[in-house]
């Protein structure tokens, strides 16, 4: 079968047909009890803003990785971050290089914004192809179960996505985790 093209989406654009879709997707992919979200809505915590998809013949969504715009505060300087989420594949079509497709189309496309770094929370083994790298100076903003905010510095993987490292001071996230 040949690879299926690659499309961008603004989630603006995205209609009641391709919601449910992309929300089957995602309740396919994403089973642990906190992803039940996914039934209601097509994002965990906040709507990103990009989409990219691949469909097959029946033009369904196969493959997914959202981007939210955000940044990073350093040294009082903020910097602009693509962060990946809800990457997920099909059951029937993983295997195939897809999320990793997706990923590099999403490089152009976050530098062709003039934004430099690619940020996600999520299993290294995946990634580390894909040039992202654990880091451990990236803190974010989370809610223990009492409610009660807290600073959490969950391992974040991060793509530098011109010749400038990664930062050396700690970076702040504002928000939660995607
Ligand atoms: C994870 C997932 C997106 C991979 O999709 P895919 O199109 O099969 O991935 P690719 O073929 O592009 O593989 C990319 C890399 O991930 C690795 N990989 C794929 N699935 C993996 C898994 N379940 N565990 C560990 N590594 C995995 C591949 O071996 C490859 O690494 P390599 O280049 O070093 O060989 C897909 O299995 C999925 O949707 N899983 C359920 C949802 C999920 O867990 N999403 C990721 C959240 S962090």
């Amino acid at each position: 079968m040949s690879i299926p093209p690659i499309e961008y989406l603004p989630d603006a654009t995205v209609d009641a047909l391709l919601d449910e879709d992309l929300r089957k997707l995602l309740c396919l992919c994403f089973t642990k009890p906190c992803d039940a979200v996914f039934k209601e809505r097509r994002y965990f915590h906040e709507p990103p803003s990009h989409r990219w998809l691949m469909r097959d013949e029946a033009a369904m969504a196969i493959a997914h990785i959202a981007v939210h715009e955000k940044y990073v505060v350093v040294d009082n300087a903020k910097y602009p971050i693509g962060g990946i989420a809800e990457v997920c594949v099909h059951p029937d079509h993983r295997g195939n290089g897809y999320a990793k497709q997706i990923l590099a189309a999403i490089d152009v496309w976050l530098l062709s914004q003039r934004v430099e770094y690619a940020v996600l929370f999520g299993n290294p083994k995946i990634y580390a192809s894909s040039g992202y790298h654990q880091v451990t100076n990236l803190f974010h903003d989370a809610v223990d179960s009492e409610g009660k905010p807290y600073f959490e510095s969950s391992k974040a993987m991060v793509k530098p996505l011109t010749n400038q490292n990664w930062f050396t001071s700690e970076a702040y996230l504002p928000g939660l985790a995607f």
